[in-house]
């Protein structure tokens, strides 16, 4: 059987889709790659406890205690041996330094139709109360590349959600997740952890 991608997957709060990723992994959709990282730059996030609970290693780095943040992240990465970095709700922007280093082996979930509602300042619930806010009827979610723009790499992996009238950012947020997030994160994973290893047999 051939070689999986080593998966690291970068998280700061809930890890619903940490979760999606670990139940893919299970089921089979993820075929191509094994999650054998989370780390964490949130001391008690509910993620780590998901990654522990599926028997993956977890580390928490804290901006605040690391005074070499990115660096840290790096030797944890590159001694694991990780051919594939997810960001799956990291609230934390990454640097060039960082996303040269992993040059087409990062990618991040955002929970909008890029290019609206992304960028510096827009994550989490703030992205759904834009799209409520500017009264657009249709949004979702995207996978992309990460490259030293946030929200600017390339992307891999779209798909729309309807926005329903009474809508709030909390109902909008869960519908995003439930339709789009979670079905494209596995997806996208195994698409490019295929391409990996087929890229490293030739
Ligand atoms: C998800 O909706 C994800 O798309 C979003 O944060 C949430 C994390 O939830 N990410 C961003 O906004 C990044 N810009 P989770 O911890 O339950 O996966």
């Amino acid at each position: 059987m051939a070689r999986k991608a080593r998966i690291a997957v970068l998280v700061s709060g809930g890890g619903t889709n940490l979760q999606a990723l670990i139940d893919a992994q299970n089921s089979g959709i993820i075929a191509s790659g094994e999650i054998t990282l989370v780390i964490s730059n949130k001391a008690g996030a509910y993620a780590l406890e998901r990654a522990a609970k599926a028997g993956i290693r977890t580390e928490t780095v804290l901006k605040s205690e690391t005074p070499d943040f990115e660096g840290r992240l790096i030797e944890l990465l590159d001694g694991g041996k990780i051919d594939l970095i997810i960001l799956a709700g990291f609230m934390s922007i990454l640097s060039e330094r960082f996303t040269s280093h992993y040059k087409d082996r990062i990618i991040n979930v955002h929970p909008s139709l890029i290019p609206s509602f992304c960028g510096e300042g827009f994550y989490g619930l703030r992205v759904h109360r834009a799209a409520l806010d500017y009264g657009v009827k249709v949004t979702g979610a995207t996978v992309h590349f990460v490259n030293e723009i946030p929200d600017g790499g390339k992307i891999i992996m779209q798909k729309a959600v309807d926005i329903e009238p009474g809508d709030t950012p909390e109902t909008l947020q869960k519908r995003v997740m439930e339709q789009a997030e979670w079905i494209i994160l596995p997806l996208s994973a195994e698409k490019i952890c295929k391409e990996i290893i087929t890229e490293a047999k030739q």
